[in-house]
């Protein structure tokens, strides 16, 4: 990248804090590649399209990605472009444990998360370690995956191999990526096998979730803490929602517990467990629909201990806004998960004087964040939040991305208000370093800082206006650099 000279601020000009870290974030199915190269066993992903691919918008895959598997030095390369302080990537499950379980660690899996690790921390930059985003191995899933108890202890058990391998090394780790995109969207959208009913899958998988966190972190305690000094925390995908009137007030509070309460209230509030209130209407709703169980599965008291407090910072995934109200009569409940909600008969859209982008679902409402960042600070003791992902996506290659740019700036400036206003937000890692296999989207939308060549083998990385600018930002520590 060009020289560059910071602009000198003005008294009144918002600076980053010195210890304010920048990064940029990946995952290992959406960029690795190499789906079968030496003892990897496929995973839930690699299964999914290559059975049914018409599920991809483009038909795609992520066989080869952006093959990082191999040009894992080139990303390192754009962080340091990029004057990042972290880099977010995550371990695939099914390249270290091919069999799910620990009986059996692959050594070129171990070797390759290994190399990465070693190689950022020689640039200074520290890795934040996702455990899982998505990709169970097929034969946990075959299992019956996220739905089968038992996951928590294979989940625990893989999260130990993990950290025995590289806790000496990663000082902050990610368990479980967006529990409610895994659950709420692999089985309401995509209607993962062994369930007739989703809401039956998609609730198990909830409170598996939440408890499999819990192991892996009290795991890390007992057995590494001591030690290494780490940070661990579970990162919640969370819309920011607010009510269409003033009168939608108590629907929008019902939905944020829905979407981000049934995933953070067991682990951040002070008493745990479920939110309460949902948790009694969605069980009315099950008992009105002849169910004998409860929709929610219920905590015991141990449970409730187990997942209680187990975190040590807040990780926040934010994209976008949505306002909220109940359907009007004779009106349908909008679309689940994006439009609304049948169990709470809600609708849920747009403002039309939002920013639009090319992707439909998705508007650009930058304060936002900073009311969420104060929701989250009032509502839950939270002392450090750092915000896992933000990002806005395009349908179109190009390098000169003006909408990413001025979307990254904006986000910013509300990060920058936020602490102004108190809150302490430490980190912020962008959705993403670069164009990857974006799950049903497949490579249709863009949300890269450095454009990548699917047509080229050599996957060149280019990158965008976007990528010059964020590390304009990182280098003055401000928005107007
Ligand atoms: C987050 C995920 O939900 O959003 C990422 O953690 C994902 O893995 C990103 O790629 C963008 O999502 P989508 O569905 O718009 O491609």
């Amino acid at each position: 990248f060009s020289i560059l000279i910071c602009r000198s601020w003005s008294v009144d000009q918002l600076k980053f804090p010195p210890s304010f870290m920048f990064g940029a974030a990946s995952a290992a199915y959406q960029v690795e590649g190499a789906w079968n190269v030496s003892d990897k066993s496929p995973n839930l992903w690699d299964k999914l399209i290559h059975d049914r691919p018409e599920l991809v918008a483009d038909g795609s895959n992520g066989d080869v990605a952006c093959d990082s598997y191999h040009l894992w030095r080139r990303d390192i390369e754009m962080c340091e472009e990029l004057g990042l302080n972290m880099y977010r990537f995550s371990i695939s499950w099914s390249r270290l444990l091919p069999s799910g379980y620990p009986n059996y660690i692959s050594e070129d899996g171990k070797n390759y998360y290994s190399n990465l690790i070693d190689g950022l921390l020689e640039k200074g930059i520290e890795p934040i370690v996702t455990i899982f985003h998505f990709d169970l191995p097929q034969i946990l899933q075959d299992l019956g995956g996220w739905a089968n108890p038992l996951i928590t202890d294979w989940f625990a058990d893989y999260a130990e191999v993990v950290f025995s391998l590289y806790a000496d090394r990663v000082k902050y780790w990610l368990t479980i990526n967006e529990p409610m995109m895994l659950c709420d969207g692999g089985y309401e959208e995509l209607g993962a096998p062994y369930f007739d009913d989703p809401d039956v899958g998609r609730y198990l998988c909830n409170k598996h979730t939440m408890i499999a966190h819990a192991k892996a972190y009290r795991i890390y305690d007992d057995l590494f803490r001591d030690k290494y000094h780490g940070k661990i925390s579970l990162p919640t995908l969370f819309f920011w929602f607010k009510p269409f009137t003033p009168e939608d007030q108590e629907v929008t509070d019902l939905t944020i517990d829905h979407w981000e309460g049934r995933y953070a209230h067991p682990i951040f509030s002070k008493e745990g467990g479920w939110p309460r209130k949902l948790e009694k209407l969605l069980n009315d709703l099950a008992k009105k629909e002849g169910y004998k169980q409860p929709r929610l599965p219920p905590f015991t008291p141990e449970e409730i201990q187990l997942v209680r407090g187990t975190y040590d910072y807040y990780a926040l995934n934010h994209y976008t806004t949505r306002l909220v109200r109940r359907v009007k009569p004779g009106e349908q409940p909008g679309q689940w998960l994006f439009y609304g909600s049948s169990e709470l008969n809600t609708i849920m859209d747009k403002d039309p004087a939002w920013g639009t982008t090319a992707v439909d679902w998705f508007s650009v409402y930058p304060p936002g964040l900073r009311e969420q960042l104060h929701w989250l600070n009032s509502t839950y003791d939270v002392k450090e939040i750092i915000i896992t992902e933000n990002g806005v996506p395009s349908l179109d290659p190009d390098l000169v991305d003006t909408q990413r740019l001025e979307y990254y700036r904006d986000y910013l400036e509300q990060v920058l208000l936020a602490i102004k206003d108190g809150i302490n937000v430490t980190g912020y890692i962008a959705w993403t370093l670069m164009d990857n296999f974006e799950w049903l989207n497949g490579y249709v939308a863009k949300y890269g800082l450095y454009a990548v060549d699917f047509s080229d083998p050599n996957r060149t990385r280019t990158p965008r206006e976007s990528a010059r600018y964020f590390s304009a930002v990182t280098k003055c520590r401000t928005i107007h650099p």
